[in-house]
């Protein structure tokens, strides 16, 4: 096959359990260069599963996860190919933001050069010699993102990135995430918040109780429902509702 055909992210019948908890159940989907694809579902769906077995990060029990065709583990090199951030809260905290960069680039093997750029586009540039500590959740979010970009990867795997972020930062994710797929980058990112997936995504995966219940552009789902992309997103989960 052309390595151009091949999808940035290939997931096929996922499936993990935990115990007696099927976290996730035969979840497929693919990402292509250039897209932004919305995982959207509410908590306990399995979006943060199927991203740690997607980034090696957990067993995966049956089914494939793929980057660029090929396991996480068996990249040739990961960090400048996929940027990942699971847990904005799990930054140092006695650490500034700027050494936290510092030291992701040197782990890398990039420029430290490339750190002062990657402060400024996350509007961190001010803030970057405080210590994480004193940083909101939507800043963590912020240098999250920015570390997650610092090996220059050509894929992004995000995990409630708008989690915390005010007006302001959900417009710098926006811009952010629109700007680096029309470079060819793929984004997966997910939410458990639907308007958040809908303005920055051009495709969603609604999961609910680890499996996939729809699926489709954003711009076809919201003129096949009225506009009402919300109500869709609602009676697909209410189905599956059950507090996990
Ligand atoms: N390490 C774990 N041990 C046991 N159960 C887990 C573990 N991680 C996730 N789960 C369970 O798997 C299900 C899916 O969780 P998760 O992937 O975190 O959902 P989401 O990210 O969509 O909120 C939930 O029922 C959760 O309690
Ligand atoms: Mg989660």
């Amino acid at each position: 096959m052309n390595t151009h055909d091949t999808p940035a992210i290939a997931v096929h019948g996922l499936h993990k359990a935990y115990g007696h908890t099927v976290a996730v159940d035969e979840v497929s989907f693919t990402v292509a260069r250039g897209r932004v694809l919305g995982l959207l579902g509410p908590n306990g769906a399995g979006k943060t599963t199927s991203m740690r077995m997607l980034l090696g990060l957990a067993s995966i029990d049956r089914g494939q996860a793929s980057i660029h065709g090929r396991p996480y583990a068996q990249l040739a090199d990961p960090v400048g190919t996929v940027g990942a951030v699971l847990d904005a809260g799990g930054l140092h905290p006695g650490r500034t933001a700027r050494q936290h960069l510092r030291i992701a680039a040197a782990m890398a093997g990039v420029d430290a050069a490339r750190v002062d750029p990657l402060l400024d586009d996350a509007g961190l540039g001010q803030s970057a010699d405080r210590a994480i500590r004193t940083y909101s959740l939507g800043m963590r979010q912020r240098v999250a993102l920015a570390t997650a970009l610092v090996g220059d990867p050509s894929v992004l795997v995000l995990d409630e990135p708008a989690n915390g972020l005010d007006p302001a930062g959900t417009r710098w994710l926006r811009t952010m995430l629109r700007g680096f797929a029309a470079g060819g980058g793929a984004v997966l990112l997910s939410s458990h918040i639907l308007a958040e997936v809908a303005q920055v995504a051009d495709e969603v995966v609604v999961v609910a109780r680890g499996r996939v219940v729809g699926s489709g552009r954003v711009d076809d789902l919201t003129v096949h429902h009225g506009g009402d992309l919300e109500a869709y997103y609602l009676d697909l989960t209410a189905e599956n509702a059950e507090v996990r």
